[in-house]
């Protein structure tokens, strides 16, 4: 939640700046600020209420000149979204900004003390006591910035990604950060500073993951210097970026979303890459092999995510289950982290999250990790910081996911499980060499399965039309489609606002039934399966209560096609797999839903996409 981006060198930072918001604008975009000094060594901040559009109109007239800057698209934690509680944050003097990602939990004791030494506040936010505590800090210890940096961030406690710059020190920038992600770009005099690599790829490629507790003084000529709040000076460790340009664009598409959702056949192929062998016979992830022993003889996997990662760790119980014989429990990050779990030194935890930066994911991270156990994480974010903080993981290689509902993380998620639990199945000896052999056959026919659902986008489209304007919406499945039912649903809140219900078909009879009337759209996966003949028995007692049934159904269903009021047909594979298919036209019919009732696809209000707060 929020994006920073500074820039320190010898070009115009503004375009610099407000390029990187627009591609951090998917983290928050209630409010967003700029702060510059220009080359007559004169700070000026400027702020605006709603998009980071809504800044780049309000300067057009301003001086944007300067070298050096910072900015920052807001996710209002403190204090509503308004000109005043945007970023950038400034000292009483006036004389230094601030923007910050994180929240500052002690802030109140904090501004207590200061209110009392005379010092007063504009905003309601956290990160302005921050910067004036700063301030206040240089001025009683009478130190430099980077000292007053290092005392205050001994005496905060909570999250944050900062930057800061001095009015009378238009050369320094000064960056840190704790449980906020930071990553600094290495140019040739010059430095880029983002919570993800997106604003700095077209400059460089050369990048510096901080640490948490890490500051970084960046100097116009001099090598960064990085050096921790308890004062140990640590070598920068620079590495490559593995990120494309064009991975950040719409390509052609209206939104990042569609783009997203038509990628999957490509970013599946590319999750599988180097996984499966060119004879489709077997499946290596390395991050396993590694600690093979660990998962032979794990006693119990433990899956914890959020939101969409979730889900895909639902389908991940049935497939650990199904093939490994292993008992799997799937937690909220969020839950799990404040209910006293259980947790052994033979349990595997596997932690999901497409950023690598969700706080409740990582905080429980920290838990399991106390505990003794294993931590693997699945992640898609390359260098976030799950994948710096667990034992051993895969990266689910779907390249940048710009729209906030998540759709190739999702698909890409569960194809890691699903490769993940082949491989320990076959290690463990709990499956038998045909059907090892089949689901990976079958896995390697998805991308181009799912190529054929995308070509009856059209007809989705027109499907989309009819139940534009229903007021709510229930989805069900079973098995390996009840996770499904919960993420179509999801996915329809999140991004047209309208309330839907995800719940296991027969469970309908237990509650959801009183809802159903002949207003009501159902969306219900019935394709083939060991349970195709209960989900039929389910969409006849919907249809008995005069329910719209819209049917995800396989290739050439007669059946239920009699019985529906609309059929989508999606090709048939094995059980286990099935969700890949079925969840590519709800995501379908969210984005078309969505865009007839004219919503911010890309930028549903009051989401983020990386949720950095608990
Ligand atoms: C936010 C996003 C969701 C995402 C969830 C978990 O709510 O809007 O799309 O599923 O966070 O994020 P993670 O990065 O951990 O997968």
């Amino acid at each position: 939640m929020c994006g920073i981006v500074g820039y320190i060198g010898f070009r115009e930072a503004y375009p610099i700046l407000i390029k990187g918001l627009h591609r951090l604008e998917y983290r928050g975009y209630d409010s967003a600020g700029v702060a510059l000094i220009n080359p007559q060594n004169r700070l000026s901040v400027y702020k605006a209420k709603g998009r980071v559009d809504e800044l780049e109109k309000s300067v057009k007239e301003l001086d944007l000149s300067g070298t050096i800057g910072i900015a920052h698209t807001r996710w209002a934690t403190h204090g509503e979204p308004s000109n005043i509680n945007a970023h950038p944050h400034c000292s009483q003097t006036g004389s230094l900004a601030l923007i910050h990602n994180g929240i500052i939990e002690n802030y109140a004791v904090i501004k207590a003390n200061l209110i009392q030494k005379g010092y007063t506040f504009q905003s309601n936010t956290d990160t302005e006591v921050l910067i004036q505590y700063i301030e206040y800090i240089k001025a009683t210890h009478t130190c430099d910035l980077f000292k007053a940096v290092q005392i205050a961030l001994n005496h905060v406690v909570g999250a944050y990604a900062i930057a800061v710059m001095e009015k009378g020190n238009p050369d320094q920038l000064i960056v840190a950060r704790k449980s906020s992600p930071l990553v600094v770009g290495i140019g040739d005099n010059e430095f880029f500073i983002a919570s993800d690599a997106s604003p700095i790829v077209e400059y460089t490629h050369k990048v510096i993951y901080l640490e948490d507790e890490e500051i970084a003084v960046l100097h116009r000529d001099q090598e960064p210097k990085i050096v921790t709040i308890s004062n140990i000076e640590k070598t920068p460790e620079i590495k490559e970026l593995e990120m494309d340009l064009s991975q950040l664009e719409k390509g052609g598409y209206p939104h990042f979303m569609l783009k997203e959702i038509f990628e999957q056949p490509e970013t599946l192929k590319n999750c599988m890459s180097g996984r499966i062998n060119v004879e489709g016979t077997h499946v290596t992830l390395s991050g396993i092999i590694d600690h093979k022993d660990k998962f032979i003889y794990a006693d119990r996997i433990l899956i914890i995510a959020c939101g969409t990662s979730w889900h895909a760790g639902l389908i991940g119980e049935y497939l650990f289950e199904e093939f490994c014989r292993i008992p799997v429990e799937v937690e909220y990050a969020s839950e799990f982290r404040y209910r006293k779990p259980v947790i052994h030194a033979n349990d595997i935890v596997i932690a999901i999250s497409q950023s690598g930066e969700t706080a409740d994911s990582l905080a429980a991270i920290e838990l399991a990790r106390a505990s003794g156990a294993f931590v693997y994480g699945i992640c898609n974010v390359v260098g976030s910081s799950i994948p710096r903080n667990t034992d051993s993981g895969s990266y689910t290689h779907c390249g940048h996911e710009i729209g906030v509902a998540s759709t190739k993380a999702f698909t890409a998620q569960v194809t890691v499980l699903t490769m993940m639990a082949l491989a320990i199945a076959e290690e463990k000896g709990t499956i038998t060499k045909e059907h090892y052999l089949e689901t990976i056959k079958e896995l390697q026919h998805i991308p181009s399965k799912i190529k054929k659902i995308l070509a009856i986008d059209g007809k989705i489209k027109e499907l989309s039309a009819i139940f534009t304007y229903a007021q709510n919406f229930i989805y069900l499945g079973r098995g390996y489609d009840y996770p499904i039912a919960l993420e179509g649903a999801l996915k329809l809140k999140e991004i047209s606002y309208i309330h839907a219900e995800g719940y296991p078909a027969a469970e309908m009879k237990h509650g959801p039934i009183a809802l159903i009337d002949n207003e009501m759209p159902v969306v219900i996966i019935a394709t083939n399966s060991t349970v195709y003949e209960k989900v039929l028995s389910n969409i006849q007692e919907i249809k008995a209560r005069k329910g719209r049934v819209i049917a995800i159904v396989n290739e050439g269903d007669e059946v239920i096609k009699a019985l529906a009021d609309y059929c989508i047909e999606i090709p048939s594979t094995i059980e286990c797999l099935d969700p890949l298919l079925s969840v590519i036209p709800l995501q379908l019919l969210a984005y078309h839903i969505a865009v007839n009732k004219r919503r911010d696809v890309d930028m549903p209000r009051n989401l983020a996409k990386s949720v950095t707060v608990e």
